[in-house]
């Protein structure tokens, strides 16, 4: 099978913190590139202008030299004491204390998916997580189990989700669009399955998409997906998974109340439809090894009616 591409870049910059961060790379890049050049060109300078002729005797010998000492300890120190000030002064500019008022977002790290609550709404999603454009948000991070790190490449600096402790991160987006990132600390079996995909929109866009997402699941109509409505309760399936408005409460799995209006599934690893669904509920361990969704044995037919259902939660 084909999985979708993936290809962050620092070098577009979508945020005033992944902004910031890219000017200070470009600052490094160039005293980077300065120094290659200074001391590919000394080199080659030497050896052409010292190079031994026919006849040559031992060349003189001498040690220590005040001047030359001082340009090679005092340069580096002087680069680097400068490049520590603009660091610090860029962390400073993107990452300043928490305030203490309700972050925008939470952003939970999972084995193997990421979940976003936002506090104020009852809005609970997985690995596609919506965010306003222009202005500052507020993300708290965490994690469940082990620790896992956020990274959305074109909107600024990682931050580690660590269990039992709360980091925070800001982030201003600048023009809406959909990023890409992934979890960037080796978290298990499946770390490199660990998508997130931030779809950045108007105010108005996200208030609407955010007021949709704290609804209730909508009751199936159809014969079927009424059918596999009642199987998931029976399979239990709602002991790790919550569907809002049903019985299904459990917290352990993502919340799939808006499953179906997702466009990926997996945290990212393929897109969201019935076959890929259906492939998926009928061994899961094949599929994502290590995740920890067991794999069930259902009568027949019944996974297609599992399917219809789950298809219907948009
Ligand atoms: Cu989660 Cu790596």
């Amino acid at each position: 099978m084909t999985y979708p591409l993936f290809i962050p870049s620092i070098f577009s910059p979508a945020s005033y913190e992944a902004g910031e961060i890219y000017s200070l790379t470009i600052y490094f890049i160039i005293a980077a590139m300065a120094v290659l050049l200074v001391v590919i060109g000394l080199l080659i300078y030497v050896v052409v202008k010292f190079r031994a002729k026919p006849g040559d005797g031992e060349p003189r010998q001498f040690t220590g030299n005040k001047v030359v000492e001082s340009f090679m300890i005092g340069i580096p120190t002087l680069m680097v004491g400068g490049f520590f000030l603009l660091t610090a002064r860029t962390m400073k500019h993107i990452l300043p204390p928490a305030p203490n008022r309700q972050p925008d977002v939470v952003i939970t790290g999972h084995q193997f998916w990421w979940e976003a609550r936002y506090p104020g709404t009852k809005a609970i999603v997985a690995n596609e997580i919506h965010l306003p454009v222009g202005r500052r948000i507020l993300m708290h991070v965490a994690a469940s189990d082990v620790i896992h790190d956020w990274w959305v490449p074109e909107l600024g600096p990682k931050m580690d989700a660590i269990p039992g402790r709360t980091n925070h991160l800001w982030v201003t987006i600048r023009k809406p669009g959909v990023y890409e990132g992934a979890c960037s600390e080796f978290c298990g079996a499946q770390h490199a399955w660990m998508r997130i995909r931030v779809v950045a929109e108007s105010e108005v866009d996200y208030r609407q998409w955010l007021s949709q997402r704290g609804q209730n699941a909508v009751t199936p109509t159809d014969v079927a997906a009424q059918t596999g409505a009642a199987f998931f309760n029976r399979q239990t399936c709602g002991s790790c998974h919550r569907i809002r408005g049903t019985a299904a409460q459990g917290n352990v799995g993502p919340d799939l109340t808006h499953f179906a209006s997702r466009k990926t599934m997996l945290a990212g690893m393929m897109p969201n439809n019935r076959d890929n669904l259906h492939r998926w509920l009928h061994d899961p361990q094949a599929v994502k090894p290590g995740s920890l969704m067991p794999r069930f044995i259902y009568p027949k037919d019944s996974l297609n009616v599992l399917v219809a259902y789950l298809s219907t939660l948009k």
